[in-house]
């Protein structure tokens, strides 16, 4: 099959997916806050402006309703990619070499980005964060019933370190977040192309060719 330029950046089951998503996610980090603000790990709260639901119940009735939303967007997200050959083919990172070599470029302003291929740096970026995102998923399982999946609970070392793993996810995701929308800032057509049916600008070289 053709993968070059007559393919769509992004096909249209990745696009609404990743907009219901990236809204259930946001969802969930705001109104978590607020259940963090009732009572904090560290010393600090968040102001009241960053937080979702307005009051600890608002927030745990939020934190709930989204976390079913990113479950099911989640579910039909990882079924696509696995057997659509989407997380093969465009997720997958490549050999650490190419990664260190992205890296480098891109720290160095000089990473190219082409529509129809993600680079090294990107791959590693998504993959890492698809994975951050179910282990934020299960430790929330695991504190929201320690007594039902107490199994779960214990396999992460009880409800603290739990809580502990939960809320470092949290912050991956945030730190994920802030580069993501940096990288959408740098290169605004990538975000039509989240948006819209834009053609991919690959030649005719197969996708994944970055690796
Ligand atoms: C709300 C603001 C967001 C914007 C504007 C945004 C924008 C984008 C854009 C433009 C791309 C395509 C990049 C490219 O073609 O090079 C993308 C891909 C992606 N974004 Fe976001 N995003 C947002 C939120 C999120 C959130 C909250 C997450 C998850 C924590 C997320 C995870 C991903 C992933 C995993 C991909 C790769 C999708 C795939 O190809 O399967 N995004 N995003």
């Amino acid at each position: 099959m053709d993968r070059g330029r007559n393919h769509l950046t992004h096909s249209l089951p990745v696009r609404i997916m990743h907009w219901i998503g990236a809204t259930a996610v946001i969802c969930m980090i705001l109104s978590g806050w607020q259940i963090y603000n009732a009572s904090p790990l560290l010393p600090f709260t968040f102001p009241r402006w960053m937080t979702l639901g307005g009051w600890l119940g608002g927030g745990i009735a939020w934190h709930l309703s989204a976390m079913w939303v990113l479950f099911a967007d989640g579910l039909a997200y990882l079924a696509y990619g696995i057997f659509s050959g989407h997380f093969r083919r465009d997720i997958l990172p490549p050999r650490p070499k190419i990664i260190l070599r992205d890296l480098d470029d891109a720290l160095q302003f000089r990473l190219g980005h082409q529509l129809g291929s993600y680079n090294g740096v990107q791959r590693l970026l998504y993959m890492g964060v698809i994975i951050v995102i179910c282990l934020a998923v299960v430790t929330g399982l695991s504190i929201w019933k320690p007594v039902q999946l107490g199994w779960l609970t214990g396999l992460f070392g009880g409800y603290p370190v739990a809580r502990t793993i939960h809320l470092t996810m949290m912050v991956l995701i945030v730190g994920f977040l802030i580069i993501h929308l940096a990288l959408v800032i740098l290169f605004p057509r990538t975000l039509v192309s989240m948006l819209a049916p834009v053609r991919s600008e690959l030649n005719n070289a197969p996708r994944g060719s970055v690796r």
